[in-house]
C-alpha cells in the first residue's frame, strides 16, 4: 500500500491544509469571540478574501505552468477553483443568514440599494456551474463546450474584483481608502488575464525556451574520452 506521502504531492497537502486550516480557524475564532468587535463583519469580510485569494490561485495555473513547466500546477487548478467555490458560498450563507437572519424581503432591498452586491452575486450565480460541471464526468459529457463554459472564469475573476473594490468605498484615482488590497488583486487579475493572450503565451514560451538553452550551454559538458 502506498504510504501517505507516495499518494499526495507536497503541493497537494499544502492546498488542502491550507483551505481547511483557515476555515477550522475562522470557527473556532468565530465561537471563542476572537475575530473582532464585529465578528460576522469579520466572517464575511475573510471568507470573501479567501474565495478571491482561491480563485487568482486558481487562475494562476495556467500561465505559470506555461512560464515554468511546472505541469502538476495543472491538476491542481480543480481544487483551488472548487475550494474558492467553498469559501464563496461560506461568505453567501453569512451574509444571508448571520447578517440578515434570512430576512428576504431586507435581503433583496439590500441587494438593489448596493450594486456592488449585485455584481458579487452575478459573480457568484456564474460560479455555481462552474463548480458543478468540474468533475471528469462533466468534462466528458460536455466536450468542446466544457472549455468554452469553464472560460467563464475570465469574467468571473474580474467582477469578483469590482465587488471587492466597489464595496470598500475607496477612491482609486486619488488612492484614497481601503483601496491597496482590491487595487493589488484586481492588478493580479489584469496580468494574468493578459497572460493568456495568444500572443503573449507565445513570447513567454519562447523566452523560456531561451533560458532553458541558456542554462544547459552553462552545464558543465561531460569530459571526451582520450583515445
Ligand atoms: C451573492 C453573492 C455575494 C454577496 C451577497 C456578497 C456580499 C458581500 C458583502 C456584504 C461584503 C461586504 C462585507 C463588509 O465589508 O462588511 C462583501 C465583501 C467581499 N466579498 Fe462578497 N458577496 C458575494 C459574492 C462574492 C464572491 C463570489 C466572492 C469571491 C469569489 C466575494 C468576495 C468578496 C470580497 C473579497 C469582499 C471584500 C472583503 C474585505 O472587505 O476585505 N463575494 N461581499
Amino acid at each position: 500500500m502506498k504510504s501517505f506521502f507516495q499518494r499526495y504531492t507536497p503541493l497537494q497537502i499544502a492546498i488542502h491544509i491550507y483551505a481547511w486550516s483557515v476555515l477550522v480557524m475562522l470557527i473556532v475564532g468565530y465561537f471563542t469571540g476572537n475575530l473582532s468587535a464585529n465578528p460576522i463583519q469579520a466572517l464575511e469580510q475573510r471568507t470573501g478574501r479567501h474565495a478571491i485569494t482561491l480563485l487568482v490561485l486558481s487562475l494562476a495555473c495556467t500561465p505559470l505552468n506555461n512560464i515554468f513547466g511546472w505541469r502538476e500546477l495543472i491538476k491542481r487548478r480543480r481544487a483551488l477553483g472548487l475550494y474558492a467555490f467553498m469559501y464563496a458560498t461560506i461568505h453567501v450563507i453569512i451574509f444571508v443568514d448571520l447578517d440578515y437572519g434570512l430576512a428576504w424581503s431586507l435581503i433583496v432591498r439590500t441587494i438593489l440599494e448596493k450594486p456592488y452586491i449585485v455584481v458579487g452575486m452575478i459573480a457568484f450565480l456564474m460560479l455555481v456551474p462552474l463548480a458543478f460541471t468540474s468533475f471528469d464526468i462533466w468534462k466528458k459529457r460536455l466536450g468542446r463546450n466544457w472549455k468554452r463554459l469553464h472560460r467563464f472564469v475570465y469574467l468571473i475573476a474580474p467582477l469578483v474584483a469590482l465587488h471587492y473594490a466597489w464595496g470598500k468605498k475607496g477612491d482609486f484615482f486619488r488612492l484614497q481608502g481601503e483601496i491597496i488590497r482590491p487595487l493589488i488583486y484586481s492588478l493580479v487579475i489584469i496580468i494574468l488575464l493578459i497572460m493568456r493572450l495568444p500572443q503573449v503565451r507565445k513570447a513567454l514560451a519562447s523566452l523560456r525556451d531561451r533560458i532553458l538553452v541558456l542554462f544547459r550551454k552553462r552545464e558543465p559538458q561531460p569530459k571526451a574520452d582520450t583515445p
